[in-house]
């Protein structure tokens, strides 16, 4: 299997003749049936059947597909040319002509024309450290990076395939968006047109003149979705996929996480570190060491001598959990209770001879379970229910690529034996989030589960945030953070961060800092580090840069009324969360603004990424003045110099933006959402309008889907601001607006501009 080599066309027989009668077509290597269908909303599939080269469609998760339409849109020429049409008759797609459709044994290809202008976004989790993406080949393939490419190419450099799978393309033209899907958890690859300068040579440069969707193996599934928007194009997409369900909300405050720490009293150290120095945290992060010698599901007696539920006791006091972390790996060792069970039940993944397929992981000689079975995600609940009822409070899933060290993976099949590693892997991880969340629903049916992987497929969305996997402490990942949470959002995984420092290597003061700053925002806020790193939590910082690191915390905390509305409205909508700024500002000037980003639709980041500035360009787009909230200015749209000292970061409002936030700058978990206070932006004479809606619950429970929840509708219109409550299921809420700027390294309350106000409607305060 090679990660950096992809199927050549001209190694295929392309499908030459359709008959529309009865759907099948004839290919040289036997009958082939392909189909395509139209669904309400500009979504098409496209899909081929053929007994002897594929199984039906091997994903665990369905896609929710809109009601079907027939073949509405579809034009098919006898030729086997396909051309897909939205419904008011504009040109979405059309396969190349004679060549639309191919395959080549179990690999197919699915080739589309690309209009001039065309640029190319998503493709889920990749590294390649930029935002627009013609020239590319990729393979997906969910990549345990650390142990299968050499350092010296993961340490900067942009490294493909990485862990998570998503593939999935969003192309921008003149005609609008158009996502192209490929449902099949087997390897599959894509290549966008224009130069792969990756590549040495200048003949190997060259990548197709078509879009080119393929699969190695697996059913060929094609979904093509068409939107005017990319916004709108990500709803469409995330309503097949599956939206985010809404987390709890103590799982989006900031968590401290390290490979090192052990058990009860690491734990109750961090708690009254982070007490004392007034820093709030919501999740502390258990690594390997509180296992049992690496056994799965096992924790030392050393590292928990009253079991984890008196830890968790005693975090709870300010309300803090445990999340410790779970391989998919059982250490294949007789008289370990969980491999004996897993043994005796027939859950582990077959190699060729028909034995256990043996990796070697953390435990040494490992066992898998075959997550691809449902009775085997039953096995893994049962567990996964009695370690939520021990004490722990979420679950991080790692390795689940799955990982088997040095040992190749390919050996290890699915279904007893029967079905080729390549079919399932990279749907192996998201197995292993089923399994988990519905272990955790069953410990505690009305609380939202939270667990974080590292690896997943279409359909994670549904069952775990992301983390972006293994990166390093320098300048090159920092960077890398944005283009790959960005690409993560737009493909269907709205919910991850990377590890916020570097996981490897040591984060330097400003590093860390500038760290912090940038990502302050993202959906998942968590600092990770490696064994022999350096100590990174806050205060092992000099005092400047603890700070800046802890008032990045608390503003984020600050901010958490905001990002859990952004959060209500992905599940309602699919609404990306943070995302690029074409997504809100369709100019093609913006397709490569890779140091930028959304947050929401009102609020605007440009961080500074480069070790050593102290300011940098920024691009404020649109039509309307942009308030700096580092700075207290108004600036037109266009370029400006922005100067961000360390411990400052440019961040930006839209006039016309409504932000609800804590009233103060926290120094614990609190978190009261029913008193939120809207930072407003209008500038002098503006007279625009702005209406949104905000939301209070209880953050943790699924009471809100039984109408405990509380709704308020606040309108802008010029200077003046309306509120009504339209919903009182989780009491009343009581708004505060203020017009300030955030201080950069200021409290919000404690701004002598802050107006609180009772009335019903109020001139808001001029800026300039
Ligand atoms: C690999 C994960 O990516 C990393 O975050 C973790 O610390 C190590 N495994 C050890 O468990």
């Amino acid at each position: 299997m090679f990660f950096t080599k992809y199927p050549h066309p001209a190694n295929f027989v392309f499908v030459k003749g359709y008959e529309s009668k009865d759907g099948t077509t004839d290919l040289a290597q036997g009958k082939l049936e392909l189909t395509a269908r139209s669904f309400e909303g500009d979504v098409f599939h496209l899909a081929a059947k053929d007994p002897d080269r594929w199984s039906e469609n091997l994903s665990l998760e369905p896609l929710d597909a809109p009601p079907c339409q027939c073949d509405c849109g579809i034009t098919a020429s006898s030729q086997g040319d396909f051309e897909f049409h939205t419904d008011d008759g504009k040109l979405v797609a059309r396969t190349v002509r004679g060549a639309g459709f191919g395959v080549c044994a179990e690999a197919s290809i699915f080739q589309f024309e690309v209009p001039e202008d065309a640029l190319f976004f998503g493709m889920g989790e990749k590294w390649f450290n930029r935002l627009e993406l013609s020239g590319i080949r990729t393979k997906f393939w969910n990549t345990d990076v650390w142990s299968d490419f050499h350092w010296g190419q993961w340490a900067e450099h942009p490294v493909d395939p990485p862990y998570f799978s998503f593939p999935y393309l969003a192309m921008r033209s003149s005609s609008g968006w158009t996502g192209f899907l490929l449902h099949n958890p087997g390897t599959t690859f894509m290549e966008t047109p224009g130069r792969d300068t990756t590549r040495v040579f200048v003949e190997w440069q060259r990548t197709a003149r078509h879009l080119l969707l393929g699969s190695e193996c697996g059913e060929p599934h094609l979904w093509i979705l068409h939107a005017d928007s990319l916004g709108e194009l990500t709803e469409k997409l995330q309503q097949l996929v599956g939206k985010t369900p809404l987390p709890p909300i103590w799982s989006l405050g900031y968590q401290q996480s390290r490979w090192g720490y052990g058990g009860h009293k690491d734990l109750l150290g961090l708690d009254a570190k982070f007490e004392k120095l007034g820093i709030p945290c919501t999740g502390l992060w258990l690594d390997l060491d509180y296992m049992d010698g690496f056994r799965i599901f096992e924790v030392s007696k050393r590292q928990f001598p009253e079991g984890p539920s008196v830890t968790a006791g005693a975090l709870s006091r300010n309300s803090r959990r445990i999340v410790p972390i779970i391989d998919p790996g059982v250490k294949q060792e007789p008289g370990y209770r969980v491999y004996d069970d897993g043994h005796t039940q027939g859950v582990f993944c077959k190699n060729p001879e028909g034995k256990e397929f043996v990796g070697l992981v953390w435990p040494g000689e490992t066992v898998f379970p075959d997550f691809t079975e449902a009775r085997v995600r039953d096995w893994w609940a049962g567990y996964a229910k009695d370690f939520r009822s021990s004490g722990f409070g979420a679950c991080w899933v790692d390795m689940n690529d799955p990982s088997t060290g040095p040992v190749d993976p390919t050996g290890m099949l699915f279904r007893s034996g029967s079905q080729a590693h390549a079919l399932h892997r990279n749907q192996y991880a998201l197995g292993m989030q089923m399994a988990t969340f519905e272990g955790f629903r069953q410990a505690c049916p009305n609380e939202r589960p939270f667990i974080l992987s590292r690896s997943g497929f279409i359909g994670t969305s549904k069952y775990a945030a992301v983390w972006t996997g293994d990166n390093i402490s320098n300048e090159f990942y920092l960077q890398q953070s944005i283009p790959t949470t960005l690409g993560m959002s737009i493909s269907g995984q709205p919910f991850n961060g990377p590890d916020i420092g570097g996981f490897g290597g040591d984060a330097g003061d400003e590093l860390m800092a500038r760290w912090f700053e940038a990502c302050f925002l993202f959906p998942f806020f968590r600092n990770h580090s490696t064994l022999d790193s350096r100590l990174e939590e806050p205060w092992r910082y000099p005092a400047k840069t603890q700070k800046t690191l802890a008032h990045f915390i608390r503003l984020r905390h600050q901010f958490l009324p905001f990002l859990y509305q952004l959060f209500v409205r992905q599940e309602e909508t699919g609404e990306a969360l943070v995302r690029p700024l074409i997504y809100d500002f369709d100019d093609a000037s913006l397709a490569d603004v890779a140091d930028q980003f959304m947050v929401g639709p009102w609020l605007m980041h440009a961080p500074i990424l480069k070790l050593g500035d102290d300011s940098r360009e920024v691009v404020l787009p649109g039509r309307e003045p942009w308030f700096g909230l580092s700075d207290g200015k108004w600036r037109k749209p266009g370029r400006h110099v922005i100067k961000a000292k360390l411990g400052s970061t440019p961040l930006f409002v839209r006039a016309g933006a409504m932000i609800p936030l804590l009233p103060d700058l926290p120094t614990d978990n609190r978190v009261e959402l029913t008193r939120p206070m809207f930072f407003v932006a209008v500038p002098d004479g503006w007279s625009g309008k702005n209406a949104t809606e905000y939301v209070a619950d209880d953050g943790l429970t699924y009471d809100y889907q039984k109408g405990k929840r509380s709704k308020l509708e606040v309108r802008l219109e010029g200077a003046s601001i309306q509120w009504e409550q339209t919903q009182a299921g989780f009491g009343g809420i009581a708004p505060t607006f203020v017009t300030v700027g955030v201080d950069q390294v200021g409290d919000l309350s404690a701004s002598s501009d802050e107006l609180r106000l009772s009335g019903k409607q109020f001139a808001v305060k001029r800026w300039n």
